[in-house]
């Protein structure tokens, strides 16, 4: 039902400076590769000097759409920021822009208004600090930021601060640590959750992400609000380790950034980003779409992001995004047919790969905290980006 056109081919190279344009949609093609990840085997003596983490020998292969985010994902909030609704959702088969393809199962759901909250945990690094793991996991109370006793559900209208942050996780409680249990290896004095499964879904999002006015602009993430997802392993061990072997990011177990501010001076500007080795060898940068979607300071934006079944990773905002328990292909198609422009980047495949080289550039800013090296033996070293019209 729509027709692509790709008006521009560009090879991307690091010296090509390309204007961006504000979008209400963005899109990754051919999201997912054939690569590997090393999870976490063993964090020791978390709370001595002597803290460490090991990684397992035995990687994690994985390959397909949507790779390695089709294992679940925790979903993350940094303010200034106020969630009104949250969903996440499931489907047997939907294809971006097949109205007869798989509908739309909504799994999890909290609505501020009304105080509903189904099959959700809201949890927040305010535990015990350790010198290889950072502030371990807590319940969130109900300003999302402070530790609770047990699970409590956001209160309407709650603002996190810039650098502030909370998580949502599903309801459904981890066995017990282990590499081969279900959540794998996780800090032990944690509540620990299963993240969101599937390799198709969605997520709905209803917030605001109003101006900084509390905070001084010396704090770290000042006036960046950012929603993302993480492979949920990596918040489980450490979100911003201190130590490159406590968690499997480093390696590309993989993160998502939905919608992201990434710089204080371009603070309108929220991009989607992939780190987790695909088309770059640089996994701070991450591969990036050019363009973004116009942070909105004093409305509620409205939208959310589908992973569909074969690897087209989709980011949009739009007023006609509804939260129902199901959805139809048609109506979440409908969505993104109402947005105007959009901009798509091909993701390297394995042919492209061999026709350009070196889009990889080092980076000193860690953007997880883990600031030492580790090559993993997947790279895919070479990118080629391809830069689209639509024209529906
Ligand atoms: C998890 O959420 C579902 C849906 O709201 C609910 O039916 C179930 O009782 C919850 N389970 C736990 C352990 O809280
Ligand atoms: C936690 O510990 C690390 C390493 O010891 C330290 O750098 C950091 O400032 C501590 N964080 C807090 C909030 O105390
Ligand atoms: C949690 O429970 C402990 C022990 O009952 C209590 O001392 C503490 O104040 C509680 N913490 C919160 C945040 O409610
Ligand atoms: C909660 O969410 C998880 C992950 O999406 C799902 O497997 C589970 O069935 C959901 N529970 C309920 C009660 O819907
Ligand atoms: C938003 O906050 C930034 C940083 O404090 C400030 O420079 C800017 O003028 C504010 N923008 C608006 C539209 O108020
Ligand atoms: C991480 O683990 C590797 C392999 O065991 C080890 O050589 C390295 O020193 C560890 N790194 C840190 C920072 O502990
Ligand atoms: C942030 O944006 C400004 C203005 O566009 C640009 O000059 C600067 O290089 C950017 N900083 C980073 C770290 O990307
Ligand atoms: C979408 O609706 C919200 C209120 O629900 C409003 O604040 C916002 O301005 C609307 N956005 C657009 C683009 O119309
Ligand atoms: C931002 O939100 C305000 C308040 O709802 C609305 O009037 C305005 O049209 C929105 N701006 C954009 C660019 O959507
Ligand atoms: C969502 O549910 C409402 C109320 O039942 C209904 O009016 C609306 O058409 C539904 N929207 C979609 C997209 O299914």
């Amino acid at each position: 039902m729509f027709q692509v056109i790709p008006l521009i081919l560009l090879l991307s190279s690091p010296s090509l400076v390309i204007a961006k344009d504000a979008v209400e949609l963005l899109q990754f093609d051919n999201f997912g590769y054939t690569g590997a990840y090393s999870p976490v085997s063993a964090l020791n003596d978390i709370y001595s000097d002597d803290c460490s983490c090991q990684l397992s020998p035995n990687q994690v292969t994985f390959s397909g759409p949507n790779t390695p985010l089709n294992e679940e994902v925790s979903v993350h909030f940094r303010g200034p920021l106020i969630l009104r609704k949250f969903a996440s959702y499931v489907s047997d088969g939907y294809v971006y822009g097949e109205d007869s393809s798989g509908n739309w199962n909504r799994k999890s759901y909290y609505d501020s208004e009304s105080g509903t909250s189904e099959n959700i945990t809201f949890l927040t690094r305010a535990g015990k600090n350790s010198s290889c793991l950072g502030l371990g996991l807590t319940y969130a109370d109900k300003s999302g930021i402070k530790a609770a006793n047990s699970s409590t559900v956001l209160a309407k209208d709650s603002l996190i601060n810039s650098n502030d942050e909370f998580a949502i996780f599903t309801n459904i409680s981890c066995q017990s640590s282990g590499l081969n249990n279900d959540c794998g290896v996780y800090r032990p004095d944690i509540p620990a959750y299963h993240g969101f499964y599937g390799t198709t879904k969605m997520f709905l999002f209803e917030f605001q992400m109003p101006n900084e006015t509390h905070t001084s602009p010396e704090i770290s993430n000042y006036n960046m609000p950012a929603i993302w997802l993480l492979n949920a392993q990596i918040p489980r061990t450490a979100q911003y380790s201190l130590n490159v072997n406590c968690s499997c990011w480093r390696s590309g177990c993989g993160e998502f950034d939905i919608f992201e501010v990434k710089n204080k001076t371009e603070y309108l500007q929220l991009s989607s980003t992939i780190h987790d080795y695909q088309g770059t060898a640089d996994i701070e940068s991450g591969l990036a779409i050019n363009d973004y979607i116009e942070r909105n300071l004093t409305g509620t934006m409205i939208g959310g992001v589908t992973f569909d079944s074969k690897g087209v990773a989709t980011v949009w905002v739009s007023n006609s995004t509804s939260f129902n328990e199901t959805l139809a292909a048609s109506d979440v198609n409908s969505w993104n047919k109402d947005v105007a422009e959009a901009q798509t980047t091909s993701l390297a495949s394995a042919s492209l790969a061999s026709k350009t080289d070196g889009a990889s550039t080092s980076s000193s800013h860690s953007k997880k905290g883990d600031a030492l090296a580790y090559e993993p033996s997947t790279l895919i070293n070479a990118i080629a980006a391809f830069l689209a019209m639509w024209v529906i």
